[in-house]
């Protein structure tokens, strides 16, 4: 039997103990968690997170603040921006939406972020603390994934896992989490030598490529865990993972969903972290 692993349930529960613990830390210490986001361009997905983003704030007992820069913002600006909410005391988290407009420089910008207010994780010295075993904060879609596989009850030591996709978001900080669960990693990506062969071989199989149902079922191993951050618009409108979920729900022990897995997880996590960044300065 396939568990669906439902991550809108998941979710709510965390943001619920999010704002459960920011009443009481609000009413002890009377600091309001701030969060800044940054939004340069008018990307329409962007802007759909974005507003998550500002919703879940409000729900959460949270100060938020959103910055809507044009998208030819000059990379000058951007910096005084991040300067000015790195010495701001209302504010804890900063949190730059991504991709950023392509004239400018991404990883230039993250590293003018306070790595104490840096709640995406995404900082050198946050990516080099998960690297070295004393991460401050982790990238939320990972950490929500990391949590959604703990709820399983599923071990991860001595496992297999299998990421495939390397971005800075989610796939490198993913391999990372899952080693220090002592699972044993491999990561593929565009270049891997038989994809299929080696998925097969996950016992934990995590999907971040970002093409529609890529993930069939011939890719995954009998009572596999398969986690799917794909989100993928397909013409018809309709959001698709990168899993092929119907033929390969009934050959895993668990599986996420698209919608309703791993998405909300995100932002979730990110309440966290940036609850978390508020404890730290307090
Ligand atoms: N774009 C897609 N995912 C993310 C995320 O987790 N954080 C930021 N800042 N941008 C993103």
């Amino acid at each position: 039997m396939s568990i669906i692993i439902d991550g809108t349930k998941i979710a709510q529960d965390i943001r619920r103990s999010v704002r459960e613990e920011t009443l009481a830390f609000t009413e002890k210490t009377g600091v309001v968690p701030g969060l800044a986001v940054v939004l340069a361009g008018d990307d329409p997905a962007s802007k759909v997170y974005v507003g998550r983003k500002a919703k879940a704030c409000a729900e959460a007992g949270f100060l938020s603040r959103e910055y809507k820069l044009p998208a030819d913002v000059g990379e000058a600006e951007l910096l005084a921006l991040i300067s000015d909410l790195n010495s701001d005391r209302q504010i804890h988290g900063i949190l730059v939406q991504l991709p950023l407009p392509k004239h400018i420089p991404t990883d230039k910008i993250i590293a003018a972020i306070d790595p104490n207010k840096d709640v995406d994780g995404f900082h050198p010295a946050n990516v080099g603390r998960l690297v070295t075993g004393s991460p401050l904060f982790v990238p939320c879609t990972p950490r929500g994934i990391m949590e959604l596989i703990a709820r399983t009850g599923i071990s991860l030591s001595g496992k297999d896992a299998v990421v495939i996709g390397r971005s800075n978001i989610v796939g490198k900080p993913m391999a990372l989490l899952l080693l220090a669960q002592n699972a044993t990693v491999t990561m593929c990506h565009s270049k891997t030598k038989d994809l299929p062969a080696v998925a097969r071989r996950a016992d934990v199989l995590i999907a971040a490529i970002g093409k529609p149902c890529m993930i069939t079922a011939d890719m995954v191993k009998e009572g596999a865990v398969v986690v799917d951050v794909g989100v993928n618009r397909l013409e018809s409108g309709k959001l698709a993972g990168d899993v092929a979920f119907d033929e390969v729900a009934p050959k895993t022990s668990a599986i996420t969903p698209v919608p309703g897995g791993v998405g909300p997880m995100t932002i979730a996590m990110l309440m966290r972290n940036t609850l978390d960044a508020a404890k730290m300065t307090t």
